[in-house]
């Protein structure tokens, strides 16, 4: 085994998945109407809006924008407007010089191009963070460098949420600028309520850790008065591919499949012929009432799955590859590497951008660990990413901290990254634990500057 095959492998360590057919019929009620009221009253319509976001970029994170455009076609053909669809991913797939079928993609060994038609809302650098909250929020003037296509949703609008990506403890990976936290994304959620803009919201998030998201977040009173409804393809922990709800809606009659005959069909077949071993592990979060929904309300209604009596073969488990999804990018090189012909200058090139991408990811997790180390030295605390809080408590507690703690680091020791994601729960002890920017900042500076591990990383 080479020295690069050696530093690979050992480094692969398991990171670990409508216009709604609810318009009313115009009615009205003849014992309240005064003379006058010569014409019928429509009740008010409920429209849908959806907001479809591929968190990643580059060829090896190609799922999550094929998700995000698989799922736009899931709810066209259901009858969802253009107008009320909003689309965040980089858009850096189609037309990707190592795309095989040039300007298309595909979600599905056997299934047809799902790029074709998706609107470009938000790509490339105006697919980040700010965006995504102004867009939930309605707020056209806030965004910059989109669509300027928002969520101008009214009291009976539904809205869904699917999100497709790599996230962490606490925080999900935006394609451009700071990741997401949640404890933002919370309040971002908490104002859209206040501003009464809706009736119903369906979340489905399919990312690692990206039960975290809302883990100990809203309080049980709250979950009923929020009519927010979340499954998540994972526990604080492990995940899962809740992309099969999209299989699932395509084949079903949504007017009459609930919320909850999905979550517990996408729950049963991804749960390694329910051993539930690691990596499965769907939850839910939120008010249960919107499971009695049917999902059309939420994905439309393809007439042609009218009289359809669950088309889904239920046998058929979806089971984990085993792969990290933290690993794709990487692996996908790895298998770039390995095909190409071995006089290749490029295949050089692939080998420079593998030992670049592992360059980074050791020194993130020696950078981390070496904090850490610092950190015990001079608190005589733990801060190890294994100390978990228990279930149905928040990542972390100040939100703020957690994001000026991460600021910090990535002062002195560069991007944390996507990669960087999964040792969020460091910082989150550290702000559990109270301590002051001062200290961190010492740790910091004796890890990544005092000792020059990066900059012998970065300069060589
Ligand atoms: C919209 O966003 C802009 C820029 O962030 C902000 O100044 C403004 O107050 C927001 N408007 C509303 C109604 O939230
Ligand atoms: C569904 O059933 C109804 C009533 O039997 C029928 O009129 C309709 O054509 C059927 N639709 C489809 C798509 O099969």
């Amino acid at each position: 085994m080479g020295m690069p095959t050696a530093i690979f492998f050992s480094l692969l360590i398991c990171l670990t998945l409508i216009e709604t057919s609810a318009y009313h019929l115009p009615s009205f009620s003849s014992s309240l109407r005064l003379p006058s009221d010569r014409h019928r009253r429509p009740r008010p319509t409920s429209i849908t809006w959806a907001v479809l976001v591929a968190g990643s970029s580059g060829f090896g994170n190609y799922r999550h924008q094929a998700d995000v455009c698989h799922a736009y076609q899931i709810l066209r053909s259901g009858g969802v407007k253009e107008e009320n669809i909003i689309v965040f991913m980089y858009d850096d797939i189609a037309t990707n010089p190592l795309n095989p079928r040039p300007g298309t993609l595909i979600n599905h060994p056997d299934g047809g191009d799902v790029y074709a038609g998706v609107p470009k809302d938000y790509t490339g650098e105006s697919a980040n963070v700010w965006n995504l909250y102004n867009v939930l929020l309605g707020n056209a003037t806030g965004t910059s460098g989109g669509s300027g296509k928002v969520v101008d949703s009214k009291p009976n609008d539904r809205i869904f949420l699917f999100y497709s990506d790599h996230g962490g403890p606490g925080v999900l990976g935006m394609p451009a600028g700071p990741f997401l936290y949640a404890g933002d994304f919370v309040s971002v959620l908490r104002t859209k309520h206040q501003m009464g803009t809706y009736s119903e919201m369906l979340i489905y998030l399919e990312a690692c850790e990206s039960g975290s998201i809302f883990e100990g977040m809203i309080g049980k009173e709250e979950e009923e008065e929020l009519e927010i409804y979340v499954t998540t393809a994972s526990n604080a922990i492990y995940i899962v591919k809740i992309v099969a709800w999209m299989e699932d809606s395509e084949s079903n009659d949504l007017k009459s499949e609930t919320v909850r005959e999905q979550y517990h069909q996408v729950k049963d077949r991804t749960s390694n012929y329910n051993t539930f071993a690691v990596g499965s592990h769907v939850m839910q979060y939120g008010t249960r009432k919107i499971k009695s929904d049917t999902l059309s309300v939420f994905h439309g209604f393809n007439p042609r799955n009218a009289n359809v009596t669950s088309r889904t073969d239920r046998n058929r488990v979806i089971r984990d590859t085993g792969e990290n999804q933290r690993d794709a990018e990487v692996l996908f090189l790895w298998r770039r590497y390995e095909r190409m012909d071995e006089r290749s200058p490029e295949r050089e090139e692939v080998m420079r951008e593998i030992t670049d991408k592992m360059a980074e990811r050791v020194h993130v997790d020696r950078s981390v660990r070496s904090i850490g180390r610092f950190l015990l030295e001079l608190t005589n605390r733990d801060f190890n990413a294994e100390h978990i809080r228990p279930v149905g408590e928040a990542v972390v507690d100040d939100w703020g901290c957690l994001k000026k703690m991460v600021g910090v680091f990535e002062n002195y020791c560069g991007l944390l990254g996507q990669y960087g994601m999964r040792h969020m729960r460091v910082f989150a002890n550290i702000c559990n634990h109270g301590l002051n920017v001062a200290t961190v900042e010492e740790a910091c500076h004796r890890s990544c500057v005092h000792d020059g591990e990066w900059r012998r990383w970065f300069s060589l």
